[in-house]
C-alpha cells in the first residue's frame, strides 16, 4: 500500500520545521515507517540546486529561472527519495513543496501562473501531497519570529524585512487553502507549539488514519 504524503507550508518563522519533526515521531511512535525531508532540498542533487538557491547566486538569472531550478530540485527529490519512500509504503513528510513555489516564485515573484503550472505537472504529476497544512500566522508575528531566530545571520535569498512581503505570503498561502480545502488544511500557529502539535495529530488520525497503516518492518527489533 502506498505511504501517505503530508507537506507543511507556510512563510518563515511559522514553526513548519518543529511541527514536521514532532508529527514524524508521533507517527513513528505508531511503527508507521516516516521519511522526514525538507525542500529545497532533501536529495544530494537537490541539495546542490539548494546551495545555489539561497545562496542568490541564482538571482541575476530572474525568478522565471529560480522557478526552474526549484523544479530541478524538486524533480530529482521526488524521484530519488520521495516516490521510492512512498512506494515501500513509508509516510513522507516534507518541509515545503509546491505551495512554496507557487507562493515565492508565483505570487510573490509574479512568474507566470500557467508556468507554474506547468511545471509541477511535468515534475510532480500524480504525486500530489494528501495533506497540506498551512501554518499561519499574522504578518507582524512571522516577520519577528523570523528576525529573531536568525539573529545576527545574514538574511538568505528569500528572507527579506518588510511587512508587506509577509502579508503578500500569508494572503497567497490563504488563498491556496480556500481554493483546495480537500487537500489542505489551516492551522493557527500563535499559539503554543503543543496545542498546535496536538491539533495537527488530530486532523491526520481523522484525514489519513494511521492506525490503520502497516507496520513497518524496518523498526521491528529482531
Ligand atoms: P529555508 O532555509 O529552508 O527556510 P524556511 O523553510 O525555514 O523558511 O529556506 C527556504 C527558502 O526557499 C524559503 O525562503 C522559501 C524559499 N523557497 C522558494 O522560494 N520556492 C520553493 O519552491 C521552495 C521549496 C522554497
Amino acid at each position: 500500500m502506498r505511504g501517505r504524503f503530508i507537506t507543511f507550508e507556510g512563510g518563515e518563522g511559522t514553526g513548519k520545521s518543529t511541527q514536521a519533526s514532532t508529527l514524524a515521531r508521533r507517527l513513528e511512535a505508531l511503527a508507521v515507517g516516516v521519511v522526514l525531508t525538507r525542500e529545497p532540498g532533501g536529495s544530494s542533487g537537490a541539495e546542490i540546486v539548494r546551495h545555489v538557491l539561497l545562496s542568490g547566486a541564482a538571482k541575476p538569472l530572474g525568478t522565471e529561472a529560480e522557478a526552474i531550478l526549484f523544479a530541478a530540485a524538486r524533480d530529482d527529490h521526488l524521484t530519488t527519495l520521495i516516490r521510492p519512500a512512498l512506494e515501500r509504503g513509508q509516510w513522507v513528510i516534507c518541509d515545503r513543496f509546491i505551495d512554496s513555489t507557487r507562493v515565492y516564485q508565483g505570487d510573490l515573484g509574479a512568474v507566470d501562473r500557467r508556468i507554474i503550472r506547468r511545471l509541477e505537472r511535468v515534475v510532480v504529476g500524480d504525486t500530489m501531497p494528501d495533506l497540506t497544512f498551512i501554518l499561519d500566522l499574522p504578518a507582524e508575528v512571522g516577520l519577528e519570529r523570523a528576525r529573531r531566530r536568525r539573529g545576527n545571520n545574514e538574511a538568505d535569498r528569500f528572507e527579506t524585512e518588510t511587512l508587506e512581503f509577509h502579508a503578500r505570503l500569508r494572503d497567497a498561502y490563504l488563498a491556496i487553502a480556500a481554493a483546495e480545502p480537500q487537500r489542505c488544511v489551516v492551522i493557527d500557529s500563535q499559539r503554543p507549539k503543543n496545542k498546535v502539535a496536538d491539533e495537527i495529530w488530530a486532523i491526520v488520525n481523522r484525514r489519513l488514519d494511521p492506525a490503520a497503516a502497516p507496520v513497518s518492518l524496518e523498526d521491528v527489533e529482531t
